[in-house]
């Protein structure tokens, strides 16, 4: 049975950067809806100009392109044994409408939904020091988590960036968003009994230990 693992936790916790080790480790897939919006933005289609209009202000994506988008993409081949979702979902909404299509894709379902989380002081040093690779999304820290060379990515060569997103106004405005619309997931993961808490405080380091044994269960 395919395996759905999802993600939570607010901006700048690490969901990013813990996805992509764990999709090396594990194999499953790493779909992150941030990621699929900023390279529609890239290729200048209608979804990246819509998106783009939410996400400058920090604002949630409408919930049906959101949908639309992440059922397009887990229906593809390479997610056949599952994925790890990143970024999605952000609303119950949204978490209902992936059980569906879950449930459609031969009866699989949300197996795991780790909640990583920081204190906000946290979360805004963590983003106002983020360089992000152009070409695949890896995630570096000017002094957590640098890269060896200045501006460039250590695993494709591409050049590294600082997003439009991550100004001080629009991550406060991100962080209000996540506590008012999506932080309730975790009582709706808690209450189907999918929620595992982890620290994000840790080394990024421990918090891969920690995911990779929560997934091992
Ligand atoms: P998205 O791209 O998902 O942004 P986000 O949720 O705000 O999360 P981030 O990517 O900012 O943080 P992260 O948790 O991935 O942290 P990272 O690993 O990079 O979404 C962007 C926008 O798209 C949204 O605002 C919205 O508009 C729209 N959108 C997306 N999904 C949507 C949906 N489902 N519905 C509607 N709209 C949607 O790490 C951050 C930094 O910390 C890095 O520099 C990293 O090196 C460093 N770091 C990571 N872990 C550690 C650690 N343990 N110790 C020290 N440093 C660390
Ligand atoms: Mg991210």
């Amino acid at each position: 049975m395919a395996k759905f693992v999802v993600l939570l936790g607010p901006p700048g916790v690490g969901k990013g950067t813990q996805a992509k080790i764990i999709s090396d480790q594990t194999g499953l897939k790493h779909v992150s809806s941030g990621d699929l919006f900023r390279e529609n933005l890239k290729n200048k289609t209608a979804l990246g100009e819509l998106a783009q209009s939410y996400m400058t202000k920090g604002d949630l994506v409408p919930d049906d392109v959101t949908i639309a988008m992440i059922k397009e993409r887990i229906t593809r081949l390479d997610c056949e044994a599952g994925a790890i979702l990143d970024g999605f979902p952000r609303t119950p909404a949204q978490a209902d409408a992936l059980a569906n299509m879950l449930n459609e894709l031969g009866g699989a379902q949300v197996n795991c939904a780790p909640w990583i989380t920081a204190p906000e002081a946290i979360l805004i040093e963590r983003l106002s020091g983020r360089w992000t690779c152009r070409a695949n999304g890896h995630v570096f820290h000017e002094t957590n988590n640098p890269p060896k060379s200045k501006s460039v990515c250590d695993f494709d060569g591409s050049e590294l960036y600082q997003r439009d997103d991550d100004k001080s106004d629009t991550v406060v405005r991100r962080i209000q968003v996540y506590l008012g619309q999506t932080a309730v997931l975790a009582d709706y993961y808690r209450a189907r009994k999918t929620l595992v808490e982890i620290d994000g405080t840790q080394s990024i380091e421990n918090v891969s230990a920690a995911l990779l044994a929560t997934l091992k269960q």
